[in-house]
C-alpha cells in the first residue's frame, strides 16, 4: 500500500489505519456529525473498525484515498477526508468530517486544500468536486476558503434519515488550480 502523507502548517495527513478505530468511535458518534452526513447515528460499536477496513481495501484497488486529519502540534487524530476517483472520467469526490471539539480552527480547509494539491499533483486529475447539504453553512464556506467553484444546487437529491435534503455541489478544475497559483 502507498503510504502518501502531507502536511501543512496546521495539519499532518496519513492514510487511515486501524490506530484510528478509537478516536473515530469517540468524536464520529456525535449527533452534529450525523446531522450533515451519512455517518450512522448512534454509533455502532463496531463502524469505526469496519469503516477502516472499508477503507483500506478501497485504497489498495485506487478506487479512494481516505486520510486521517491529525492537528499539530500532538498530532491529535481530528477527523477524516476521503478523495473517491471517478477514473473514467479523471474525477474526484471529496468527503471530510472533523471532531466537534476540533472545530473552528481551520483544519478541515486546510485538509481540503491538501487533498486538492494531491488530487491535481499525484493523482494528475483534472475535476475535483465536492456537497454539502443547503443547510451545512460551514462546510460551503470550508469548499469556497479551499477554491473550489459553486456548481449549483441539485433539489432533494439526497434523502437523509427520512427528509430529502438539497445538496449544493462545488467543484475546482486543474485550470482552476493552476490559474490560482499563479495569480
Ligand atoms: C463542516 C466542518 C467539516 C468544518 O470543519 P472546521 O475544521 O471547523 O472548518 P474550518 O475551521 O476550516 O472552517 C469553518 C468555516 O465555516 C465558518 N462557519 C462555521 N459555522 C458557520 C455557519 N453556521 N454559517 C456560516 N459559516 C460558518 C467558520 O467561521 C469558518 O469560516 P471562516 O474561517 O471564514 O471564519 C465540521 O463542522 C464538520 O465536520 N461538521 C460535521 C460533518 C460535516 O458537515 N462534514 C462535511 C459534510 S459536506
Amino acid at each position: 500500500m502507498k503510504t502518501w502523507t502531507m502536511e501543512s502548517d496546521l495539519c499532518q495527513m496519513r492514510p487511515l489505519d486501524t490506530r484510528d478505530i478509537g478516536p473515530i468511535t469517540q468524536l464520529a458518534g456525535a449527533a452534529e456529525i450525523a446531522a450533515n452526513t451519512f455517518v450512522p447515528h448512534p454509533y455502532p460499536h463496531d463502524a469505526a473498525s469496519e469503516f477502516v477496513k472499508l477503507c483500506q481495501e478501497r485504497w489498495i484497488h485506487d478506487e479512494a484515498y481516505t486520510f486521517a486529519i491529525l492537528h499539530k502540534p500532538n498530532r491529535d487524530f481530528t477527523g477524516t477526508i476521503g478523495i473517491h476517483l471517478d477514473q473514467a472520467h479523471n474525477c474526484a469526490f471529496v468527503g471530510y468530517w472533523i471532531g466537534k471539539p476540533f472545530w473552528g480552527r481551520g483544519l478541515a480547509t486546510a485538509a481540503l486544500r491538501l487533498i486538492i494539491q494531491f488530487g491535481f499533483g499525484r493523482l494528475q486529475l483534472n475535476r475535483i468536486e465536492a456537497g454539502h447539504f443547503s443547510d451545512n453553512l460551514a462546510s460551503g464556506r470550508v469548499m469556497q476558503k479551499a477554491n473550489m467553484r459553486f456548481e449549483g444546487v441539485r433539489r432533494q437529491s439526497a434523502l437523509h434519515r427520512e427528509h430529502y435534503k438539497d445538496v449544493v455541489y462545488y467543484a475546482i478544475l486543474r485550470d482552476d488550480h493552476l490559474r490560482d497559483q499563479t495569480s
